[in-house]
């Protein structure tokens, strides 16, 4: 049994437990879409996960409801009247091909919380609120932590429209086709007043822990990304019949690009920064056709707002230039913005006044991956918790691995860090 200093209050989370709730989502993956687990945001398959969530939530005797953004929140009462909650929580949408932690992780500890202060009886002053966001990953819209953003007041229903999928459906459409009304999205606003703090557990998706063997990590800043489309329109032509002196060929223009923003970050200017094409169209498409029209997708990370913002715009010169230079169309549209944020000091000595108390190894490291918690530090105060990720810290793909014993002393360790802002707060 694990005593937290501050409540005098117990709970031990066991490793089968974890592995059963991750399993049970992971069986949650649209069928015939290869491996790994494909649940993508604001889909049926999303809702169907949240379902799951709200159902353990209300047997664990929790009041539950999803917001107009459809994040989905679960209420434990607090002792005290008219206080403000602590929350924790993550996400269960995935990326494509995606592996079985990433969201689902933070969801778990948030689940199995839950469930341990119910059974241990423990009380708290606050109310305690566990919360499944919407739509946290970019993948399939470009922008990430869409419902932390709705939550937050930093994407709103004017917004819908600017963003749709590889097959064209919007952001409003594909709402609306999980059943949540897009008309309805600025009533998911979270009021500052209602929220004292929030905790994420979530796996690193990075290496830093495993290969340093310190265990938890607790996080000081949270990466900024930019994220904006190029699209380059040439001439489609035949590739036998144009010689290679009279061809616009898109597809070459862009492996310049790629190859040059890889560069840009590599050098020892960006020592940190991280650029990344992700997705790239072509059109026709064909073996037999001299690409004419080619968009790429390029993600721009960095701690340093300054440097992020520089970079995306040398990037972008750059590739005008490419595209100047081979006669090649040009037109870029900015996808999404988000600044780096630094975590507040109070949530981080909480977290690591818990793994002290635990006696839990942690180090201090920044997250490369954008979080829901970057978005909610808008509303309160916020705290990142995380676990090591194996297989080399791979993430966004079916190899990524976390052990279920070091996702249990991360709840713990997450229990404890509740109960201490519980009692540490100055909010009444
Ligand atoms: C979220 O997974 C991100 O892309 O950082
Ligand atoms: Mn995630
Ligand atoms: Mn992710």
């Amino acid at each position: 049994m694990k005593r937290t200093a501050a409540s005098g209050t117990t709970v031990t989370a066991t490793p089968a437990t974890v592995t059963a709730l991750i399993d049970e989502f992971a069986a949650l993956s649209e069928p015939r879409s290869g491996p790994g687990v494909t649940r993508l945001a604001y889909t049926p398959l999303e809702r169907r996960a949240h379902d799951v969530f709200t159902e353990r939530m209300r047997a664990a005797g929790l009041r539950v409801w999803t917001d107009a953004a459809g994040n989905t929140i679960a209420e434990r009462q607090g002792t005290v009247a008219g206080l403000p909650a602590i929350g924790t929580g993550s996400h269960l949408d995935s990326v494509p091909n995606a592996g079985t932690f990433d969201g689902v992780a933070g969801v778990v500890a948030a689940m199995e919380v839950a469930r341990l202060f119910t059974e241990n009886a423990v009380t708290h002053r606050h109310p305690l609120r566990f919360v499944v966001f919407a739509a946290e990953e970019g993948a399939r819209f470009g922008q990430a932590c869409t419902g932390s953003r709705i939550a937050a007041g930093l994407t709103t229903a004017a917004d819908l429209d600017r963003f749709t999928d590889a097959e064209g459906t919007t952001l409003r459409e594909a709402m609306r086709g999980s059943g949540i009304d897009p008309d309805r999205v600025d009533e998911a606003t979270w009021m500052r007043a209602e929220w004292a703090a929030f905790v994420e557990l979530h796996i690193e998706q990075g290496s830093v822990l495993d290969s340093s063997g310190t265990g938890l990590g607790v996080v000081d800043v949270i990466s900024g990304s930019t994220r904006f489309r190029v699209d380059l329109h040439g001439r489609a032509a035949h590739s036998g019949g144009t010689p290679m002196e009279l061809r616009i060929d898109a597809l070459t223009a862009a492996a310049e690009i790629v190859l040059i923003a890889e560069e840009l970050a590599s050098d020892d200017e960006h020592d940190g920064t991280r650029v990344t094409v992700g997705r790239l169209d072509v059109e026709p498409n064909s073996i037999t056709t001299i690409p004419g029209d080619c968009r790429l997708y390029v993600d721009v990370r960095d701690v340093d707002p300054a440097r992020q913002r520089a970079t995306a715009d040398e990037v972008l010169a750059r590739a005008r230039t490419v595209a100047d230079r081979r006669g090649v169309g040009f037109r870029s549209d900015m996808l999404a913005d988000a600044s780096p944020v630094a975590l507040p000091q109070l949530v981080r000595d909480a977290m690591a006044a818990a793994c002290d108390q635990l006696d839990r190894r942690y180090r201090i490291l920044p997250s490369g991956a954008s979080h829901d918690s970057q978005m909610i530090s808008r509303v309160c105060p916020v705290g990142m918790l995380f676990v090591p990720s194996l297989n080399h810290g791979v993430s966004h793909s079916p190899d990524e691995l976390s052990t279920a014993e070091d996702i249990t002393s991360g709840i713990e360790v997450l229990a404890a860090t509740l109960l201490s802002l519980d009692t540490g707060l100055q909010t009444g």
